[in-house]
């Protein structure tokens, strides 16, 4: 078994941003499982399925297989065969992965594989149930949050650093129904684990919640 750390949160609390960071700082590998779904939902909308359409998305989750490779230290993610890495991070791909991610079906598909790493590598793992059901006995938990308006705004930042039109109001309703989405469903919602360190990084620097989540890591 390697050494498992597991970060859980609601969107944008700034998980994959620290995760990089501390992964590389202290040698783990990054697990961004976030990815995995979202690498099914490029799959359900290449199949022309939409969000509601759950029992044609269950069926075509059957055809769909997804493999994590590593470049440069980088997770890569193939969707059979093909590296779908850089399809992942449009909005159409967010919702249908909040969406489809409630259903049982899915979640299941990805299990072994996110087990599977856990077993092999000393890594750090992100998402909104590793610590409560997919690394239950991880060395460590962290429960990493922010306020919805906090939150918002950062995507914001970071869309108008890359030039894309958006619209901050629009960002915060969508982030309050993803967490709404997440926290609310049957399976595997998302929910601070009892032995989690809960971390809230409203006020906090990048910097400072790198070191924060480093200390609770210290072998
Ligand atoms: O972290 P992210 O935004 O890339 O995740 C995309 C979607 O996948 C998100 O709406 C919730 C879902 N997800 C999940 O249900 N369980 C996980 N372990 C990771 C992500």
């Amino acid at each position: 078994m390697g050494y498992n750390v597991a970060i859980d949160g609601p969107a944008g609390a700034g998980k994959s941003t620290i995760a990089k960071r501390v992964s590389k700082e202290m040698g783990f590998l990054y697990v961004d499982t976030g990815a995995m779904y979202r690498a099914l939902a490029v799959h359900f909308l290449q199949c022309g399925l939409k969000p509601e359409d759950t029992e044609g998305i269950k069926e075509a989750c059957k055809n769909a297989e997804v493999t994590l490779q590593y470049e440069d230290g980088v997770q890569q993610v193939y969707l059979n065969g093909v590296n779908v890495t850089g399809l992942l991070r449009t909005e159409e791909v967010s919702r249908m992965a909040s969406v489809s991610s409630a259903i049982p079906e899915i979640r299941t598909h990805l299990l072994k594989l996110q087990r599977d790493m856990a077993e092999k590598y000393n890594v750090l793992m992100d998402g909104r149930d590793i610590g409560t059901h997919i690394l239950p006995n991880a060395d460590v938990k962290i429960y990493l949050t922010a306020s919805v308006e906090t939150r918002a705004k950062r995507r914001y930042l970071e869309y108008q650093e890359k030039g894309i039109a958006c619209d901050l109001e629009e960002i915060e309703r969508d982030i309050a129904e993803r967490d709404f989405r997440d926290m609310n469903r049957e399976t595997a919602p998302l929910k601070q684990a009892k032995d989690a360190h809960l971390v809230d990084s409203s006020d906090m620097t990048i910097d400072e919640v790198v070191e924060t989540i480093k200390a609770f890591c210290k072998k």
